[in-house]
């Protein structure tokens, strides 16, 4: 467990949780609540403002127990009024009133129902955590059948003594009726990646690349082999981001995780995963339209430190190509920069990704849509400016005065048609994706996620 998570249990357990009697208390922190999709639990918007982001005002009924009774100790309480998808930092402290009478602390029930101000169910938990330990955090997804899961953020505390025996973290937990059931989904220790995350299926669900701090991601476990953590993604779904903001805002995560959203993990969580004693390798899945364009797999994924400039390193599976492919310079082992902050590799008079846009502005300089990267080779910029296939063609025209370079990754190798760096494709559906599995476990023609 992390500095972090213990000094954030600890601020849990001694500074907000003061019992007001000294006998035996159990409480229980909701943190955070995430409805995603802004849906109910039978798939319908829950309010005709579809607009990204726009959620469900949500009232909680329910309630926590350490021994066999469960009350719902509040109903109807309302926890949001406006509409949004994410509630952060609830703080909300729900008792258990019982908890004095109970002899031996062996885990405890959780039942919640959420719903909308006009009565609709946005989804219902009841689980129960199997548990000796007197405190701890964990998340908890549901299913919701053809709609993305909703995710509770809970930690615990109590001073039950435990009984003499000494057993060990288990989760069991379903969502009842109208729900399907769910296998357990997570255990006291806090997932830092998708793999950690104990869930069978593929949705947006929450991990702590810090060891503290909760990022919602898309997590794909399409591979039975493992889960992959999307940790960069761009395309035409959700809202249209921009890329092209000043290199500080890339150290934490941005946009809207989902597949064909726009959204950054952020370098520091890069960093972190980097350093977190696990090997990273990364597929990079690149689409015009529904059509996977290459899948491109490299080993031993690592983002370096703020300090180091968030350099990255790996391995590539096939020399040449994409962070491999070199022109002065690769982009394996480039700095992470944006075009303000990037000092040229020797040799090299202009940075094509940039010197396109700059051309565009009629030579005066940065003009949009270039986004940060580590320009290494200048062939290649998942975060550049997006703009749609036409027609299932994802070419681009130099000097062309709407179509801009864009999304680009090198999937040829020496010096591209034109002498230039670029391959002069812009794809409209791009991910980063971190996983821990063998890459021989690939299919390199799934192209499941350009679907
Ligand atoms: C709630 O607690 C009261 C008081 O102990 C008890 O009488 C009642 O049966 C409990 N309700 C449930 C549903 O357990
Ligand atoms: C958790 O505890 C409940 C109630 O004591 C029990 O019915 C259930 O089997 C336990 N689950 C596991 C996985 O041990
Ligand atoms: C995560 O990264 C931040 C920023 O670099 C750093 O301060 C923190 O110590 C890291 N946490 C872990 C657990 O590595
Ligand atoms: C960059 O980050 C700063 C500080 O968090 C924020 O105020 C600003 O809105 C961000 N800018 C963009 C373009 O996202
Ligand atoms: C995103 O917004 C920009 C600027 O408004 C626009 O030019 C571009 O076409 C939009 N892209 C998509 C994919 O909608």
């Amino acid at each position: 467990m992390s500095k972090e998570t213990v000094s954030l249990l600890l601020t849990f357990a001694c500074g907000i949780l003061v019992s007001a009697d000294t006998s035996q208390y159990f409480q229980v922190l909701i943190r955070e609540i995430d409805n995603p999709s802004g849906n109910i639990f039978d798939g319908t918007s829950c309010s005709p403002f579809r607009f990204t982001g726009y959620g469900c005002n949500t009232y909680l009924t329910g309630g926590v127990a350490a021994g066999p009774t469960l009350n719902n100790s509040f109903t109807n309480t309302q926890l949001n009024f406006h509409g949004e998808t994410k509630i952060d930092n609830l703080n909300l402290i729900v008792n258990d009133i019982y908890a004095k009478d109970v002899s031996e602390f062996t885990g405890f029930s959780v039942s919640f129902i959420l719903k909308t101000a006009d009565g609709g169910i946005i989804d219902e938990y009841s689980f129960r955590v199997n548990t000796t330990e007197n405190q701890g955090v964990y998340v908890y997804n549901s299913v919701r059948p053809g709609t993305l899961s909703t995710t509770i953020s809970i930690a615990w505390a109590t001073n039950i003594p435990p009984p003499s025996e000494t057993t060990t973290t288990e989760i069991t937990g379903t969502t009842p009726t109208p729900g399907p059931t769910e296998p357990p989904t997570t255990t006291a220790k806090l997932p830092s990646d998708c793999d950690e995350v104990e869930s069978t299926s593929s949705g947006l669900q929450t991990i702590y690349p810090d060891g503290s701090t909760p990022v919602s991601v898309y997590c794909d476990r399409k591979n039975s082999a493992g889960a992959y953590t999307i940790i960069q993604s761009r395309g035409r779904e959700g809202s249209n981001i921009t890329f092209d903001i000043p290199f500080a805002n890339y150290s934490d995560w941005f946009g809207e995780s989902g597949v064909g959203k726009n959204f950054w993990l952020g370098l520091d969580n890069m960093n972190n995963l980097s350093t977190n004693g696990k090997t990273y390798s990364l597929q990079i899945d690149l689409c015009c339209g529904t059509q996977l364009m290459a899948k491109q797999l490299y080993t031993n994924f690592k983002v370096a430190t703020k300090a180091e400039q968030y350099a990255l390193t790996a391995s590539a599976d096939l020399p040449g190509i994409g962070l491999d492919y070199s022109s002065s310079a690769k982009d394996l082992g480039a700095p992470f920069s944006t075009q303000l902050t990037y000092s040229l590799p020797k040799g090299k008079a202009e940075c094509d990704q940039f010197e396109f846009y700059d051309d565009d502005n009629g030579g005066a300089g940065p003009s949009k849509g270039y986004g940060g990267w580590w320009y290494g080779s200048c062939g290649n910029n998942l975060n550049g400016f997006l703009y749609p296939n036409n027609n299932g063609d994802c070419s681009v025209t130099k000097f062309d005065s709407t179509l801009l370079l864009g999304i680009n990754m090198r999937t040829t190798t020496g010096t591209a048609t034109g002498g230039y760096d670029v391959d002069l494709i812009s794809y409209d559906r791009v991910r980063m994706a971190l996983f821990t599995f063998d890459t021989t476990l690939i299919d390199r023609t799934d192209s499941s996620f350009c679907n």
